[in-house]
């Protein structure tokens, strides 16, 4: 079956295209409070940054169906010596929103990911006490449900077409709360500047999480990770991004650039421009 995905180019603190209870599963990687390297100065405090999440811990509630998931990729954050307890806080917005938090799991990443935290050579450089600060592999994958699952609310044919490789559990050992994976290598031309998560995230998440020919969204869509993961397992997909300059990359990444032709179905990707609204057309 063909599916359709939809980019909304448009602030997601409202999803006003978007009726209630009508997607299956969000799935997404806000934007990092200040972090230095990409969002350094984006918020002007905290509270606004909690500000930001519980907007759209908020919409989320009321567009995501009963009984359905919401999986973010969030982490703490350290500016200049202070940690934010980012997931701490998500997970209490996430909660005071409506939804039941359901699990933790630790996303790994190699040893040699050193890309932001080189903290640890303080200590090397100086081998005595109170000089230590690790380096940071680790990112967290928080999920969340609406209420309870009906799982007789769904036909034995999709159930069939939507089973998942028991194979793949095992050997990529997803049944634990670690998660190894690789993170995108800095400077991949479709994620440049872009802090995207690698397409093995979602793509565990939409498997484990949604049945085929649902609906995914995610609300801080960057390069399309999301939507391109949806559109290959088969769902349909709803994605918002502030930036408007992001939407070639997002068509790109989907397939639905020069080669769209090769692809041989009837996929359809609508690039929506908000014009009005709470928060208005995009800057
Ligand atoms: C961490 S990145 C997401 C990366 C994405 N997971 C990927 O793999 O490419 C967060 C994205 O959210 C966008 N963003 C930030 N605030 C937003 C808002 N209020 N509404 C919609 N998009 C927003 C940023 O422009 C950025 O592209």
């Amino acid at each position: 079956m063909a599916t359709n995905h939809k980019l909304i180019l448009g602030n997601c603190m409202t999803m006003e295209e978007l009726p209630d209870r009508s997607v299956h599963l969000m799935v997404t990687s806000p934007p990092y409070f200040n972090a230095p390297f990409d969002y350094k100065g984006l918020f002007k405090d905290y509270g606004q940054y909690l500000g930001v999440l519980r907007n759209f811990a908020q919409e989320t509630f009321r567009v995501l169906q009963d009984g359905r998931i919401a999986v973010l990729n969030i982490d703490d954050m350290l500016i200049d010596g202070e940690k934010f307890p980012i997931v701490a806080d998500a997970t209490k917005i996430f909660q005071e929103a409506g939804f039941r938090y359901r699990d933790r799991i630790v996303w790994k990443k190699p040893d040699g990911y050193l890309r932001i935290s080189r903290r640890s050579g303080v200590i090397l450089q100086n081998p005595y006490p109170m000089y230590f600060y690790p380096d940071n592999l680790l990112e967290s994958i928080i999920i969340f449900q609406k209420g309870k699952f009906d799982y007789r609310s769904i036909s034995k044919e999709v159930r069939a077409k939507s089973k998942v490789d028991t194979k793949e559990i095992q050997t990529n050992k997803w049944y634990m709360t670690l998660w190894e994976m690789n993170n995108v290598m800095p400077g991949s031309p479709l994620e440049k500047d872009i802090a995207a998560f690698p397409e093995e995230l979602p793509y565990r998440a939409i498997k484990l999480f949604s049945y085929k020919d649902e609906t995914v969204l995610d609300p801080f869509a960057g390069s399309g990770t999301t939507m391109k993961k949806a559109r290959e397992l088969g769902r349909n997909s709803v994605g918002f991004e502030i930036k408007k300059s992001l939407a070639p990359i997002v068509k790109k990444k989907m397939g639905f650039g020069e080669q769209a032709t090769l692809l041989q179905n009837n996929d359809k990707l609508e690039i929506i421009i908000r014009k009005s609204g709470k928060y208005g057309p995009i800057r």
